[in-house]
């Protein structure tokens, strides 16, 4: 069973060619979050769960649904992270997030995918983002029997300094950067369609006199930015002039 949280659509990519490959079952955990709807499987292959990386883990939103859910029947899990350069120490918190669901991690997978994170990063341009994602794509298929053969697939490297970004720094990081405070609109573009209130797994957009309003329940997925027809939505200065990202 592949499950997959995606904000702007690396991850369910990956996702969707895992389970091509292997055959497997396909599972949106970004529409169970969204809904309320508690993970509650029943597998006799190993779980694959596919995410972005936030601040060098699994994003905190996922991690606590896996935690919270029922994973029944295989006791084997892999992680595979999309990312935009790195995954820090994400397989030592992954293992600890699995472990609590009953899970034993059998491997986690950097797979480094186009940035999507315009808050603070630019995103590649086209042709260097389809480059990327070909270079990805090699990668998940090669890996494909290993998979299949329940085979233990290792963890990434991890630099000393590593400890310290998927530690202290990603707890710093979701105090203080994480937040909705920083979006705004260009009023003048707005349609007011409502595809930022629909895309956002924390129901946290609500459309008031055809706007959208951010309730400050974030996770800084990037969805609303990204997925905004009219590139209407900014943050802060930071995105003004940066491509938006999504893969379809
Ligand atoms: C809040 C946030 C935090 C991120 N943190 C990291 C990070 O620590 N390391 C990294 O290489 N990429 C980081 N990224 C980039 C994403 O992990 C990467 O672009 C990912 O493939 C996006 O997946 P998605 O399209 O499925 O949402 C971050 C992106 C966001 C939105």
């Amino acid at each position: 069973m592949i499950i997959y949280f995606s904000g702007t659509g690396n991850s369910r990519h990956i996702a969707r060619l895992l389970a091509e490959q292997l055959q497997d079952n396909l599972i949106d955990a970004t529409k169970m979050i969204r809904q309320g709807i508690a993970a509650d499987f029943v597998g006799d292959r190993p779980y694959i769960f596919v995410a972005p990386t936030y601040a060098w883990r699994l994003p905190r939103l996922f991690a606590e649904w896996i935690k919270r859910g029922r994973f029944d029947g295989c006791r084997s899990a892999y992680v595979f992270l999309t990312c935009g350069s790195g995954v820090g120490n994400a397989a030592a918190s992954a293992l600890r997030d699995l472990a609590e669901a009953g899970l034993q991690l059998r491997g986690l997978v950097k797979v480094v995918m186009p940035e999507n994170y315009l808050a603070m990063f630019p995103v590649p341009n086209e042709a260097k983002s389809a480059r990327i994602v070909a270079k990805a794509e090699a990668q998940v298929r090669a890996l494909v029997p290993r998979l299949a053969a329940g085979e233990d697939i290792g963890t990434p490297f991890v630099w000393p300094w590593s400890w310290l970004a998927t530690g202290l720094v990603n707890s710093f990081f979701y105090k203080f950067i994480i937040g909705d405070d920083g979006f705004w609109l260009h009023e003048d573009k707005c349609i007011g369609c409502g595809l930022c209130e629909q895309v956002c797994v924390k129901n946290n957009i609500r459309i008031e006199d055809g706007r959208p309003v951010w309730q400050g329940d974030c996770t800084h997925c990037m969805a609303c930015i990204c997925r905004c027809p009219r590139e209407a939505i900014e943050y802060k200065k930071a995105s003004s002039k940066r491509r938006r990202y999504y893969l379809p």
